[in-house]
C-alpha cells in the first residue's frame, strides 16, 4: 500500500543553505530505513515537500515533520493512494531553485512565483513532475 502526500509550509526563520542542508541530512539519515522517497522545494521562505512510501510510514513522518518548529502553516495539499512511486530515485531530492525557469511557474499560476497556497494540490504536483523531468533536482538517492 503506497501513498503520496504533498504539503506546504512557511519557514519560521530565514532559510539559508545551512538550514536546508540540515533538513536534507536528517532526511537522508532517516528516510531510507522508513522506505520514504520524495522531493523538497524551498523558495522565498515557503517549503513544498512530497513524501511517498507506505501509508503508515508516510503518515507518521508527516506528523513528525508537521510538529517541527522550523516551520508553520503546514497545509496538506494532496494525499493519494498510488500504484507506483514518482520520486523513487531520491530519499529526499532538493529542487534546485536557481535552475527554475519562471516560464514553468507561469505555465501553472497567475504570477511567476511559487505560491502553493494559491493553487490546487494537483497543480503543485504537476510542477514537481516537470521539475523532475527538466532535471532540476539535486541530491543523491
Ligand atoms: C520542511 C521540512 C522537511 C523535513 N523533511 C524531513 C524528512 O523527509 N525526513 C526526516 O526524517 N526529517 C525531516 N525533517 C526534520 C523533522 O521535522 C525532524 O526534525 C527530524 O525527523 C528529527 O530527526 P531525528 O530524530 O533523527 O533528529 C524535515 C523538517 C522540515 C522543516
Amino acid at each position: 500500500m503506497l501513498v503520496r502526500l504533498l504539503y506546504a509550509s512557511r519557514a519560521a526563520d530565514a532559510v539559508d543553505q545551512d538550514v536546508l542542508h540540515a533538513i536534507l541530512r536528517q532526511s537522508k539519515a532517516n528516510n531510507p530505513a522508513l522506505g520514504i522517497t520524495g522531493l523538497l522545494c524551498c523558495s522565498d521562505g515557503i517549503f513544498i515537500q512530497a513524501l511517498e512510501g507506505g501509508r503508515m510510514a508516510v503518515n507518521q513522518l508527516y506528523n513528525r515533520i508537521a510538529a517541527d518548529s522550523c516551520h508553520t502553516d503546514v497545509e496538506l495539499l494532496s494525499y493519494e493512494e498510488i500504484g507506483e512511486r514518482r520520486f523513487a530515485g531520491w530519499s529526499m531530492g532538493q529542487v534546485n531553485m536557481s535552475r527554475l525557469n519562471p516560464a514553468l511557474l507561469l505555465k501553472y499560476s497567475e504570477r511567476p512565483t511559487l505560491d502553493p497556497y494559491a493553487v490546487s494540490g494537483a497543480v503543485s504536483m504537476a510542477l514537481f513532475e516537470e521539475l523532475m523531468a527538466t532535471a532540476s533536482i539535486v541530491g543523491q538517492p
